[in-house]
């Protein structure tokens, strides 16, 4: 299950991807918004945060203009790790070394092929498990704990 969230500026890659999902039978729920009428983006990437953090989804991706809003929200949930990707590079290494649980894309940095081929990087990539990579993933939830 995708958990897939977006603002106003990300809804209408936000609706491609859907479609791109279903072509693939990936299963997703859509915590909007739904239209392009002028919306908060704190609101829609927390639902989906939240999913993702609560198990509700294994992954989760995210659309605003630039991907920037998104992942800044997105990352103040705990167990988030939300990746800010415009390249394949970024999108494949976010899950590699940095076990990322949501992709974030800009619609408007990010043309809609190369943003479907970074999800499709995404969800295809394997975290790595070399204990500096787990290590590290621990650091960032020993921040979250007030410990780092
Ligand atoms: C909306 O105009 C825009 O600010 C938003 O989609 C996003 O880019 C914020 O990071």
């Amino acid at each position: 299950m995708i958990a897939l969230g977006n603002d106003h500026a990300g809804y209408e890659l936000k609706e491609r991807i859907k479609k791109h999902l279903e072509e693939k039978n990936i299963e997703y729920t859509d915590y909007g918004s739904f239209d392009t009428e002028s919306v908060d983006y704190p609101i829609y990437a927390a639902k989906a945060a939240h999913a993702v953090a609560d198990g509700k989804a294994e992954f989760g991706i995210l659309c605003c203009g630039t991907g920037i809003g998104v992942s800044i929200a997105a990352n103040k949930v705990k167990g988030i790790r939300a990746a800010c990707c415009y390249d394949e590079f970024s999108a494949e290494m976010s899950k590699i070394h940095n076990n990322a649980n949501m992709i974030c894309l800009g619609a408007r940095t990010t043309d809609t092929e190369r943003a479907l081929r970074l999800v499709d990087i995404f969800l295809s990539a394997e975290a790595a498990h070399e204990e500096r990579h787990l290590r590290r993933i621990k650091m960032l939830e020993d921040i979250e704990n007030g410990l780092l």
